[in-house]
């Protein structure tokens, strides 16, 4: 039995589109909320995100549990927000090269570099240890050409990269791969987000631990398996910022 989609609200203003679409579960149990400004936008550990008006695509997927879900598929929310953003860029363009760095920022390769374009802000409320709702927000820099000093070296744009993007057919793109992504299955995200974030068999440093440390698995609750090299010693991974890349 295939799933009803989602009641649909755009706005022109919001304070964040997270925000909104977690109020509207108190009336609906199955949201999907845009918007063409932020005015209290934020992203993972409460950094700011922010854009001018009409220049972005912002949008948040919110459902409401009828039963319990296991703890993996509130992390596979993660995996299914940067493979939709994935799967819209690269159907607005096919030049770019676009690649989802752990465990959700979708990048765009520029002259300079990597740089971040989408951020995906997965939020889930709990009772005890049932999670109630759980909402998937969205940011993707369109036709924003102005950044802040701190952001304009990190991150970039649609608009930035050569390509000229309508923000409400990226909207649009982003609710068909979010809404598809819903209904597949984990395993079948997994592998695949997996596949995209090409981390695995990686040389890597970890934040506060001596030695390289390699890669060895994205396990499916969506934090990572690293081993010390030379040795059998053992982390699991799942804030991203302890991370350092040796290529
Ligand atoms: C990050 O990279 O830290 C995540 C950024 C997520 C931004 C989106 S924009 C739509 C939704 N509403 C918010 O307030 N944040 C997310």
């Amino acid at each position: 039995m295939g799933m009803p989609p989602p009641i649909e609200f755009h706005l022109p203003t919001v304070t964040s589109t997270n925000d909104y679409a977690k109020t509207l579960l108190e009336t609906y149990p199955y949201v999907f909320v845009s918007a063409m400004h932020q005015t209290a936008g934020r992203g993972r550990k409460g950094r700011a995100w922010e854009g001018d008006y009409g220049l972005n695509a912002y949008c948040s997927l919110a459902l409401r549990h009828s039963g319990r879900i296991e703890p993996e598929d509130a992390s596979a929310y993660m995996a299914r927000g940067a493979l939709s953003v994935l799967h819209t860029l690269r159907s607005l363009d096919h030049a770019v090269e676009f690649r989802i760095k752990y465990p959700n920022d979708v990048q765009a390769l520029t002259k300079e570099g990597w740089k971040k374009i989408s951020g995906v802000l997965v939020e889930h409320e709990y009772q005890g240890d049932r999670c109630l709702t759980t909402t998937m927000g969205v940011g993707v820099n369109v036709q924003q050409e102005i950044f802040s000093d701190t952001i304009s070296a990190l991150g970039t744009s649609l608009y930035l990269l050569g390509i000229r993007a309508n923000v409400l057919v990226v909207l649009q793109e982003l609710k068909t791969h979010i809404t598809n992504f819903r209904m597949q299955p984990w395993q079948e995200v997994h592998r695949e987000w997996v596949q995209e974030l090409n981390i695995v068999g990686k040389r890597v440093d970890l934040a506060g631990e001596s030695g390289t440390w390699v890669m060895q698995e994205v396990l499916t609750d969506g934090r990572l398996l690293a081993r010390k090299e030379q040795s059998s010693t053992e982390r699991v991974i799942s804030d991203a910022d302890t991370i350092r890349y040796h290529d």
